[in-house]
């Protein structure tokens, strides 16, 4: 196939940044959409440019390190990682437009990367247990109702790739947060800090500047995991309950 690619160009966190169009000539359908950037990297190492920085680690979607805009939309037109994308999606011929996420909580620091350390900051906020777990424990010794555990497992796979935040016109991080806080809320080990955790993620979370949730539902539909709105819910459960319990005299 051949096709142009507009991609995002910006020097660092402070230069002014603008779409720059690249023309590829030999591109396999059987590539991955990174392979394809590879190659526009090799190609543009070999003539002495400066090759477009983007994220990447595993490039079988588990990691969440890969996001990019395509075409407006976060990851692209399959719903799945855009490591995961390939280039029988798209047709001869085509214009992809290549941007990075577009948010305040992630700022660029070059090209097609932003800086995803607010996720960190939400985690180190509360998304841990305090439980000591030692080595596996024996499956039925703590009876998990299979319900709730497919629900934290579900949630669980949020990988923090960021998609949720792309997508949403608020910028906001809801679906992020409330993947995390359902994840551990909902098991045996996560209780005691229960209250706590949802707490200090949300503070977190407003801190970093991400927008509020008007249940536009624009982050469920960008997931690449299927990480569904009711976490949401699930989030503004266990907020208005710790809310409501009397602080400390
Ligand atoms: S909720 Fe989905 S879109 Fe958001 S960070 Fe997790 S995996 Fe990515
Ligand atoms: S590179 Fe790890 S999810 Fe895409």
């Amino acid at each position: 196939m051949k096709i142009t690619v507009r991609i995002w160009r910006q020097k660092d966190a402070d230069a002014k940044g603008s779409m720059v169009p690249y023309e590829l000539d030999d591109v396999s359908e059987h590539m991955s959409f990174l392979e394809m950037l590879d190659v526009l990297n090799e190609r543009l190492t070999l003539e002495g440019e400066e090759p477009v920085a983007f994220d990447s680690d595993c490039r079988e979607g588990i990691c969440g390190m890969c996001g990019v805009v395509i075409n407006g939309i976060a990851h692209g037109p399959e719903v799945t990682t855009t490591c995961q994308l390939h280039m029988r999606t798209f047709s001869d011929g085509d214009t992809i437009d290549i941007e990075p996420w577009r948010a305040g909580a992630f700022p660029v620091v070059k090209d097609l990367v932003v800086d995803r350390g607010a996720f960190d900051r939400i985690i180190a906020a509360g998304g841990y247990i305090t439980a000591p777990t030692g080595s596996a424990p024996e499956a039925n010794n703590l009876p998990v109702p299979k319900v709730d555990a497919d629900h934290a497992f579900e949630s669980a796979t949020c990988i923090g790739c960021g998609a949720c935040v792309a997508a949403c016109p608020n910028g906001s991080a809801m679906l992020f947060t409330a993947a995390k806080i359902t994840h551990l809320g909902l098991l045996p080990q996560g209780q005691p800090e229960r209250e706590s955790r949802v707490l200090s993620m949300v503070e977190q979370m407003d801190a970093e500047g991400f927008g509020g949730c008007t249940n536009i539902g624009e982050c469920t539909a960008a997931c690449p995991k299927g990480i569904p709105l009711d976490v949401i819910s699930q989030l503004n459960r266990d907020l208005m309950g710790a809310l409501a319990k009397p602080g400390p005299a």
